[in-house]
């Protein structure tokens, strides 16, 4: 039997704090009465609280206070104040679940006073309509109902899994950033059928579903992408020629190299950077 996930509290209900907060309301994971959030400035908070019918604030202390489930929806930059300011508010039995980037479980560990379980996750935007990528590990003092706890909230927003901590920067540089970069693909494919011809909306309906059924065939067959891509390439037709103009333009090392950037990126984040997100 699951167990009951009690009152959660985010701190930092921003763009991704909002979506979460959305999806356990849909998905009646929480009940209103059972959650609360806050963000920096009174008057987000009060626009906040009235769309969604939670109590949002900007008190964090007093948002913890009756929480199980801690979210910190926080950019990194802000995560280590206001877990001083939380600090002497939390007991063992309460679970902080981190969504910041570069903020590794031992940063929150060391700031906290007593052995409270930290589970750092990364999720992506389309978490939006429900398709989004969330990696999970676990700190020091996770237990397994800790990790099940994470893994059936971002279950509510897509596909979840658990990872090694080692892995967290990586996961941040291809899932999290990663939806920027298919959206460059995505306009630039659609640029290509306006180039020969199609309205901008067709060109972008039809790249956008290519996309999508690219991405789903290679998760539900499993297959390798480059076997994928074998079955649309038929001898002397057209795809080999546009697969040419694709390797004389470094696609291929470009993305990589986007991934290697982002994730070099996001190890500094923290303690490099003051405003910035993943
Ligand atoms: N966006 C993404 O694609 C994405 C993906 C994965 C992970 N993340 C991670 O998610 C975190 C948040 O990113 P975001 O894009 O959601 O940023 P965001 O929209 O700027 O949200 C940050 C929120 O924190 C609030 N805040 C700032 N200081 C606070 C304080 N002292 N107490 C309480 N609330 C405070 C802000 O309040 P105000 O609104 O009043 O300023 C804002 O609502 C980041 O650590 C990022 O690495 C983001």
């Amino acid at each position: 039997m699951e167990h009951k996930l009690g009152k959660i509290a985010v701190l930092g209900m921003g763009k991704m704090g909002g979506i979460l907060v959305r999806a356990f309301q849909k998905q009646g994971l929480f009940a209103s009465s059972d959650i609360a959030a806050t963000v920096q400035h009174e008057e987000k908070a009060a626009a906040l609280s009235l769309e969604l019918g939670i109590p949002v604030g900007t008190d964090n202390r007093a948002a913890v206070r009756k929480a199980d489930i801690i979210i910190l929806g926080l950019k990194p930059s802000a995560v280590g104040g206001v877990l001083d300011e939380i600090r002497g508010e939390l007991n063992p039995k309460q679970l902080i679940i981190s969504i910041a980037a570069s903020v590794p479980t031992e940063y929150v560990e060391k700031r906290l006073a007593a052995a409270i379980p930290v589970v750092r996750t990364m999720p992506n935007t389309p978490a939006i309509v429900g398709c989004g990528m969330t990696a999970i590990c676990k700190g020091k003092f996770v237990h397994e109902k800790h990790l099940e706890a994470a893994s059936r909230l971002f279950a509510s927003v897509g596909r979840t899994v658990v990872v090694d901590e080692k892995h967290m920067d990586a996961i941040t540089g291809l899932s999290a950033s990663g939806p920027a970069y298919i959206y460059i693909i995505l306009e630039a494919l659609a640029e290509g059928g306006v180039k020969v011809g199609l309205p901008r909306d067709l060109a972008t309906l039809v790249a956008a579903q290519t996309t999508l059924g690219a991405a789903k065939v290679a998760l539900e067959t499993g297959h390798h992408p480059a076997l994928l891509k074998d079955e649309v390439t038929t001898p002397a037709g057209c795809t080999i020629d546009g697969i040419m103009e694709l390797e004389e333009g470094r696609l291929r090392v470009t993305l990589i190299k986007a991934v290697v950037k982002a994730a070099q990126r996001a190890r500094e984040l923290l303690f490099k950077d003051s405003a910035v997100g993943a």
